[in-house]
């Protein structure tokens, strides 16, 4: 399916009808459903596998959608999301009676965003409804980044939008509101930084963590191979002809049997739409290990060895010590 005006019309249809839908946003591909239909939402949990504790996203095309589904107009709000909509931000925010207990797993509180997509903008307008939507992969394993992904690793999607490669790559940043201040939940694209300096006045709340939001695991975004993280000391314990590497410039530090150079400038945003993809690629390619190269953390650095250290949680060398 492609994304054309045809296929989301379509898809819309499929919607309303309380079916599940894959579409394209600019971080990753998300499986869709009418976010106010506990039946067609429900079906997201089953076929992902995903824990109902773990609360999904909901997406909306315009800021006054967005204030159906919230109670809260506190203007840090408004300053957000007119600042970062559409783009790679999700507030959570208290929820209005709109918004089904299956959708927030139970909590006062919902997340929101406004993809840059125009192929999920559309959908949304031409559903006319707000989409939840987690990313489109089996629980715990890696996001999808290209439909094919989708379609591979998560058969049984009513349908799905095509829409190329994902721009950014990485999940969006995950920020809770409250009256008096923030906290991020969850490290992306847009940066601290890049929060603090449009709301300089609403204080980062005590309590930030990135493993508070439910569903936030210490092992997650996992390949079905092991994934570490690359060390000088751990290049010299492996076998780099049943290895596989992921990094930004080269050369490649061993004759590794497969190389994956995502930013030969060194721009972290590249390495950061390139991973998901390439771990994609090296797990089915017949290795026994990948290595990745870890970043600093510093702007979406931090982002980036979430998800790195993550995808490696509790992994160890196939090849001893
Ligand atoms: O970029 C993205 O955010 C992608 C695309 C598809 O939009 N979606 C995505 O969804 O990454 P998902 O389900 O993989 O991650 C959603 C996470 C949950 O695991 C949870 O940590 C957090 O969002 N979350 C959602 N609602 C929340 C709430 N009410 N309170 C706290 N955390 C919430
Ligand atoms: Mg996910």
């Amino acid at each position: 399916m492609t994304g054309n005006k045809k296929d989301i019309k379509e898809a819309a249809a499929f919607i309303r009808a309380g079916k599940l839908v894959a579409f394209p946003t600019e971080t990753v591909y998300g499986l869709g459903a009418n976010a106010l239909d506990p039946l067609a939402v429900a079906k997201i949990y089953e076929l992902k596998e995903r824990p109902s504790f773990d609360p999904l996203i909901v997406h909306v095309d315009s800021i006054a959608r967005a204030e159906t589904l919230t109670t809260f107009r506190n203007k840090m709000m408004y300053t957000l999301a007119e600042a970062f909509w559409p783009g790679p931000l999700t507030l959570v925010v208290p929820k209005s009676d709109v918004v089904p207990d299956i959708v927030s797993s139970g909590l006062p509180t919902v997340g929101i965003r406004m993809p840059d997509h125009p192929i999920a903008l559309e959908l949304i307008r031409e559903a006319d409804r707000p989409l939840a939507a987690p990313s489109a992969n089996k629980f715990g394993r890696i996001s999808p980044t290209r439909a094919w992904h989708v379609d591979r690793y998560l058969p049984g999607v009513d349908k799905v939008l095509d829409g190329g490669i994902t721009r950014v790559g990485i999940e969006s940043t995950i920020v809770a509101l409250q009256e008096d201040g923030f906290r991020l939940l969850r490290p992306g694209a847009i940066t601290r930084n890049d929060l603090l300096r449009l709301v300089p006045e609403a204080p980062e709340l005590p309590g930030s963590s990135i493993t508070e939001a439910p569903g936030m695991m210490d092992s997650h975004y996992s390949p079905v191979i092991p994934f570490m993280l690359s060390t000088p000391e751990l290049i010299q314990s492996i076998d780099p002809e049943r290895t596989g590497y992921i990094g930004l410039s080269g050369p490649a530090p061993a004759p590794f049997k497969e190389v994956r150079l995502l930013a030969e400038d060194g721009d972290l945003s590249k390495y950061a739409a390139g991973l998901f993809g390439a771990m994609h690629d090296l797990q089915h390619a017949g290795l026994e290990l990948i290595i990745a190269e870890p970043v600093p953390k510093e702007g979406i650095g931090v982002a980036i060895m979430d998800r790195l250290l993550k995808a490696s949680f509790g992994h160890s060398s196939p090849f001893g010590k």
